[in-house]
């Protein structure tokens, strides 16, 4: 109970502060970032970009990174130019998953060393991968001139990609919310265990404080039977209908399935490895829904209107 307590606690003060830094940045507020950004934009007059996703939950270890690495090939094979960031500050693993290793990753590109594209890996049917970890921390130190660069940059990686999934990691922690409160729309992952399911309502409900108009979508993994799945996600969705009134979107389910620790190991993607598993077929079916059930044209300004609102939010908490 006390664990609640303290989760509460952090909940308020987080979306206390993450709705300050929010209104800063949507009243367009005179900072570094915001000007940034509006000069990349009328360089280039291009607003719109890259659908952002990111991949959240509550509770670790439900499997977020599997679902991201494979949803993003499932998407690359519909058609879609995908890329992934890796945005896990504690457990950056990508990379392992996919059996890469990467030399450089955001944190050459914050130091100003490297290009976002040096940085940038090819992975699998051509999903491209951008290794963040330890970089995103010091994004907030970076100079204006450097963060003008990235901006530029994203612009014209914008242009290169349809879908950009963010890899977060877990929990209420700032460095996760400043991600996900930032992103187009947010899938939130969870197992049937209780205590994913209580975080993963934790998670939707600081959300819905900061942004009651999030898009928020819902994923059972490692569900048991279509049944399990559906009393799971009703389960929170009329909770958050009564509670919070907040609509969550769901998005599906994967079974829990051998094939997926066995292409752990193997450090392949289960997509690819056991194309036929079920865990794959459900994957198949997710990114049938998100090409379907939403129209793909956004209007936050794409990868770059969503750095510009990370850098906004990490900057406002080290200034306050
Ligand atoms: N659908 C699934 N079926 C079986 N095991 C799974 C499934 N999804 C995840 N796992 C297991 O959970 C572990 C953690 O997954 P991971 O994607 O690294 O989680 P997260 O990124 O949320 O920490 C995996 O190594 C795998 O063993
Ligand atoms: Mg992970």
């Amino acid at each position: 109970m006390t664990d609640q307590a303290h989760r509460l606690r952090r909940l308020a003060e987080l979306a206390g502060r993450s709705t300050l830094a929010l209104a800063a940045g949507s009243e367009g507020h005179e900072n570094h970032d915001n000007a940034d950004a509006a000069r990349v934009c009328s360089d280039t007059g291009k607003l719109k970009g890259t659908r952002v996703v990111a991949i959240t939950s509550g509770k670790g270890g439900v499997g977020k990174t599997n679902i991201a690495v494979n949803l993003a090939i499932a998407l690359s094979q519909a058609g879609m130019r995908v890329m992934i960031v890796d945005a896990d500050l504690g457990l950056a693993n990508i990379d392992v998953l996919l059996g890469l290793y990467p030399r450089f990753n955001l944190g050459h590109v914050v130091s100003g060393q490297k290009s976002l594209k040096d940085v940038m890996i090819d992975g699998p049917e051509g999903i491209r991968i951008i290794p963040g970890a330890c970089g995103l921390r010091n994004m907030a130190q970076m100079e204006p001139d450097r963060r003008h660069a990235l901006l530029t940059e994203l612009v014209s990686l914008d242009a290169l990609s349809d879908m950009l999934l963010i890899d977060t990691g877990a929990g209420l922690s700032s460095n996760v919310m400043d991600f996900v409160v930032s992103a187009d729309e947010t899938i939130i992952v969870t197992t049937p265990e209780p205590t994913a399911i209580a975080d993963a309502y934790a998670m939707t409900k600081v959300i819905a404080q900061v942004n009651s108009d999030a898009y928020v979508r819902l994923l059972v993994n490692q569900a048991r039977s279509e049944l399990e799945a559906d009393q799971v996600a009703e389960q929170i969705t009329s909770v958050a209908r009564r509670f919070l009134n907040v609509h969550v979107d769901r998005l599906g389910y994967v079974f829990v399935d051998v094939a997926v620790q066995r292409a752990v190991r193997a450090q392949k993607p289960f997509l690819l490895l056991y194309p036929h598993s079920s865990a794959a077929e459900c994957v198949k079916a997710l990114a049938d829904r998100m090409l379907t059930g939403r129209p793909m044209r956004v209007s936050s300004g794409g990868a770059a209107g969503f750095v510009r609102r990370v850098l906004a939010s990490v900057g406002r908490r080290y200034d306050g």
